[in-house]
């Protein structure tokens, strides 16, 4: 049933991450699954190599559920593996990258663009529930 705003699962009802990765496949694309004040919990797939790109607003949050990715900054490469996390500082440019399949969750605030400033055919639709 529709909750309190609209979705289809009530504030309070655990989520299940498991369940929800199981119902998308895209790449890079991701999809709301919660909302906690003006922040969203988003869960993408990542394979290969993204754009670089910053957000001139937000600072943004990868936390990896599942495999391992890395996060390009123009100095260094930070690694993360299964329950670790990095906070992306606002303004700094960042292109994440993974060898094989990793199931990241995003935290962010609602309207922020995947792809920062920059354009691209990896330019995501925002609030696409799963
Ligand atoms: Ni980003």
């Amino acid at each position: 049933m529709d909750g309190a705003f609209g979705r289809t699962q009530r504030m309070a009802d655990a989520i299940n991450l498991a369940q929800k990765f199981a119902k998308f496949s895209d790449h890079w694309s991701p999809k709301v699954v919660a909302e906690m004040n003006d922040y969203q919990f988003k869960l993408v797939k990542l394979q290969g190599n993204f754009v670089w790109h910053d957000h001139a607003d937000t600072d943004e949050v990868f936390l990896v559920i599942a495999g391992e990715m890395k996060i390009e900054f123009r100095d260094r490469t930070v690694t993360l593996t299964k329950g670790e996390m990095v906070v992306i500082t606002k303004g700094v440019e960042h292109r994440p990258h993974a060898e094989s399949e990793c199931q990241a969750m995003l935290i962010e605030p609602r309207g922020v663009v995947n792809t920062g400033e920059t354009d691209s055919e990896f330019t995501a639709a925002n609030d696409v529930w799963v």
